[in-house]
């Protein structure tokens, strides 16, 4: 039978909601501050046992129902050309102004570019089996409007509207671009496929930030394109776009199997205007995980009480966990999940 994690991304009902956090491993977990200390962020995604060890720091201390690879959305910026740094922002050398900038990109393979990431995803889903058997392994990666805004905006990364002037400016290589990336990331999720994950989250962080008609032009259509080229795969893929209270039924024909959704969404709101069709998952406010523990208990439990149906519903929280999360904290929101509906 499938993973909890699985049945519920499929839609399925289940028997309580299965629950992992976005971003959950990182610098909220000392064991993490540790590790990052001596090796440095990119220092940790660049080595596999490194990174397979910082994935399963949170599945030891709270066991939750995914482990999701520790990387970053940027890493197949290399690929392109683009040089990264992480301080703890992310730093890109070069940026692209012009539609020249946009012709030099090139497609490497992903297993040159960022055969690290694939050989994590090996190694964990082994280890995975005597940590936490019945967890399921999660790639990731950005979409290509979220990893466009990084490569044309020059920080601080905010608000992108130096991306959205280019996009109004220069339509075409502007598409380009988004096509360029499409390739790349079609390719670099169909390798994480390959490399045992068992179902991938697509990151929209910044396409809150569109009107409906921009987002049906700047970012849907090539979701939907990345999408479409992993069907053989036949694995869920989980659709997160940030701000996208206002895109939901937009999003619901991405292709996705499962939609994330953030705090600002009314959870329940959504489960009705999209009826089951496609399964959800969220949305705790990362900054109530600041509150009492008591208050942590009695949130999630309210969360959990909001859902009409029990089925394709993954509890997590609308936005990656803060850095200074308490732990404890993190264990009250995955435990009082656990006990059940
Ligand atoms: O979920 C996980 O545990 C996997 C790890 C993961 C990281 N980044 C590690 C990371 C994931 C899924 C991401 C995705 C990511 N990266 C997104 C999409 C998710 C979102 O939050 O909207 C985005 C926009 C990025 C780009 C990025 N990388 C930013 C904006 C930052 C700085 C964030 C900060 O809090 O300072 C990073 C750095 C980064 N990526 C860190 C981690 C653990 C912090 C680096 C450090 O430890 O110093």
């Amino acid at each position: 039978m499938d993973s909890l994690l699985l049945r519920a991304l499929n839609g399925e009902s289940t028997e309580r909601a299965p629950v992992w956090l976005m971003r959950q491993a990182g610098r909220y977990m000392a064991e993490y501050r540790a590790l990052k200390e001596q090796h440095g962020f990119l220092g940790l995604c660049r080595n596999p046992e490194l990174a397979c060890e910082v994935t399963l720091q949170p599945i030891r201390a709270f066991y939750p129902d995914a482990a999701i690879i520790f990387a970053d959305i940027l890493l197949p910026a290399e690929g392109m050309g683009f040089e990264i740094e992480f301080n703890p922002g992310p730093k890109i050398g070069g940026r692209i102004r012009h539609a020249d900038d946009v012709s030099k990109l090139k497609v490497t393979d992903p297993l040159q570019a960022t055969p690290y990431v694939l050989d994590a995803l090996k190694l964990t889903r082994s280890e995975l089996k005597s940590v936490h058997p019945e967890a399921s392994l999660l790639g990731f990666a950005g979409t290509p409007w979220t990893m466009a805004c990084y490569l044309c905006d020059q920080g601080p990364y905010k608000h992108f509207l130096g991306t959205q002037v280019f996009a109004a400016q220069q339509p075409k290589a502007f598409a380009r671009l988004l096509d360029t990336i499409t390739e790349v990331t079609s390719q670099y999720l169909a390798a994480q496929f390959e490399s045992g994950a068992e179902a991938v989250q697509l990151f929209d962080s910044w396409g809150g930030n569109l009107t409906r008609e921009d987002y049906k032009r700047l970012s849907l259509p090539y979701i939907q394109k990345i999408i479409e080229s992993l069907r053989p795969y036949n694995k869920p893929v989980i659709l997160y776009v940030n701000g996208g209270g206002h895109l939901l039924s937009l999003l619901s024909q991405s292709g996705a199997n499962c939609l994330s959704i953030d705090s600002r969404t009314s959870l329940p709101a959504a489960e009705e205007l999209l009826d089951g069709k496609i399964a959800l998952q969220g949305n705790l406010d990362p900054t109530h995980l600041f509150r009492t523990k008591a208050e942590v208990i009695e949130e999630t439990r309210a969360m959990l009480s909001s859902l009409k149906n029990h089925k394709g519903y993954v509890a997590n929280l609308g936005h990656g966990i803060l850095q200074a999360t308490p732990p404890e904290n993190v264990k009250a929101f995955i435990d009082t999940v656990k006990e059940g509906w």
